[in-house]
């Protein structure tokens, strides 16, 4: 089998391990910047985390501000107010200190801070847009500290914003398109395990199951690199064997094995689609800012699983091995199947919602939520071509 032809540009620096985010002061001081803006959220600063951050900084005389105003599903208004504080100081560089919201609302900011249109200008919707070119100047210096394990945004080349008056969740994000061209995203990126010790159950569950979501899709998406997919294999693996402990106990060296198959899956959505799970999650996320991202991603995994593995049972036969499941003697069909049951066994291990009736989802938005999601991005990487009569279905499933 050809491994086909693709083309790999990696140009963030990153370092993981524990204790890695003592070194920000550092690494800014190493660049030369005398600034910075820290950007976060108000349960990142009661938790204690940015008291590492800012020791680190205090450490080599660098100045900074604070904006810690972020919310769950970031809005363009976020953004605007973060980009406000940016623009109003000298800041050399941004660290932002969070988890996905976090990271995208600074992604957008460092993204406005050095690029002239409407944060809507940069949305993407199509594979064309992606390779349009449209962000043109390198974005402002950006840190990335990710607290979830997670998005994988500390790595990726996307950020995801709602816009309000449309209750749509962009896709804002460009790769670089040449050696040394501009992309969204990170600089640098430090990667500790520790940062994740705080975070709550329920939070440890849903952000963690995104990670799993996001190996699972990269790894079945149309036109998914070969290259790609001994990682997305490892970070399912990965979740299926870590996620229930680091629910249950909060035990770090499971917590560790998350942040790191977050931060590969980031990786790999680098240079692989997502598909119909992003799709209606980001669509039922924005006509519902309250539910998590990651309890959405739950809710629609089985279903869009089910629906896609008839045409592509020999993918989800791998996702069936990915997490453990013997598959020896069985078909393609009947081991995908059993990846499945598989998957939703580790969704009620955590206790993750499975219906969208659960997460309080009107009935009489399926078909609205079906539909929207042909205008998203990840759509175009599904395995298996869905309309909107197909997504109804999945969607009616999910209910
Ligand atoms: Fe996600």
């Amino acid at each position: 089998m050809s491994l086909g032809a693709h083309t790999f540009s990696f140009p963030i620096w990153v370092e993981f391990g524990n204790g890695k985010s003592d070194r920000v002061g550092e690494l800014i001081d190493t660049k030369g910047w005398k600034t910075a803006l820290i950007i976060t959220d108000q349960g990142i600063r009661k938790a204690g985390i940015l008291d590492i951050i800012e020791t680190s900084i205090d450490d080599e005389n660098i100045t900074y501000d604070i904006y810690d105003n972020v919310k769950p599903n970031p809005t363009e208004s976020m953004v605007s107010d973060a980009l406000g504080v940016l623009e109003s100081g000298d800041h050399d560089v941004v660290v932002a200190v969070g988890g996905g919201s976090v990271i995208d609302t600074a992604k957008c900011a460092t993204l406005l801070k050095t690029n002239d249109l409407p944060l809507s200008e940069y949305e993407v919707n199509t594979p064309a847009d992606v390779t349009a070119g449209t962000i043109e100047f390198q974005t402002h210096p950006l840190i990335t500290i990710p607290t979830t394990a997670g998005t994988g945004s500390e790595v990726d080349y996307w950020a995801v914003i709602t816009a309000e008056e449309r209750q749509f969740k962009m896709a804002i994000g460009q790769p670089p398109l040449s050696p040394g061209g501009p992309y969204l995203g990170a600089d640098i990126s430090l990667v500790d395990p520790e940062l994740t010790a705080s975070l709550p159950p329920r939070q440890t569950a849903a952000t963690g199951f995104d990670a799993f979501s996001h190996a699972l899709e990269n790894h079945v998406a149309a036109g998914a690199p070969e290259l790609v997919k001994p990682y997305t294999r490892h970070v399912m693996g990965l979740v299926s064997t870590y996620l229930s402990d680091a629910y249950t106990t909060g035990n770090m060296q499971s917590r560790e094995q998350l942040l790191f198959g977050s931060h590969m899956a980031g990786f790999c959505e680098n240079y692989a689609g997502f598909g119909a799970i992003h799709s209606l999650a980001e669509v039922t996320g924005g006509m519902y800012p309250e539910i998590p991202h990651g309890e959405a991603i739950a809710v629609f995994t089985p279903p869009v699983m089910r629906y896609n593995l008839e045409t592509h049972p020999a993918r989800y036969a791998e996702v069936a091995e990915a997490v453990g499941v013997t598959t020896s003697g069985l078909s393609d069909l009947e081991a995908a199947r059993r990846g499945v049951e598989a998957v939703e066994t580790l969704i009620d291990s955590v206790d993750l919602p499975t219906s969208l009736e659960e997460l309080g989802v009107d009935n009489g938005d399926l078909e609205r939520i079906a539909s929207k999601s042909l205008e998203t991005i990840e759509i175009h990487d599904n395995p298996r071509e869905a309309d909107a009569a197909d997504l109804l279905e999945i969607t009616n499933s999910a209910y």
